[in-house]
């Protein structure tokens, strides 16, 4: 019984971890990808460092997994050539800073 406990919570981590729609990133990275690719309509759009897009009333977006998808779809406009993980890294850095979704 005590065991299966232990078991139980040693996968937790784990378990909570493969909630994120965008898996394991490198936060590290994030910034420096999104400011170089993904900043300019945006400011042409609003102006300022281009953030007003992430904060914008009326904004579409409702849970993490939508922040993934816009990534992905904006990042498919600018054809960058970014990784899986290069869109889940920045969709991941926007959330932790702009939309703050819990899940
Ligand atoms: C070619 C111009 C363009 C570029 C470059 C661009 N975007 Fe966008 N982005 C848009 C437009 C236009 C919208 C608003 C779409 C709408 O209103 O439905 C948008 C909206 C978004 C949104 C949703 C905003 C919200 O909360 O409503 C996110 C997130 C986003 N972009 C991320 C990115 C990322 C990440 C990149 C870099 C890979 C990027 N964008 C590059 C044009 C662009």
């Amino acid at each position: 019984m005590r065991l299966k406990t232990i078991a139980f919570l040693a996968l937790l981590p784990v378990a909570l971890h493969a909630e994120e729609p965008w898996g394991k990133v490198d936060l590290q990275t994030a910034k420096s990808l999104h400011d170089k690719a993904c900043t300019s309509c945006h400011i042409r759009m609003y102006g300022g460092d281009g953030s007003k897009m992430y904060l914008r009333d009326g904004r579409m977006l409702s849970n993490k997994l939508e922040v993934l998808q816009r990534v992905t779809s904006c990042n498919a406009m600018v054809n960058s050539g970014w990784f899986p993980e290069e869109e889940g890294a920045v969709a991941a850095w926007l959330n932790q800073h702009y939309y703050r979704f819990e899940n």
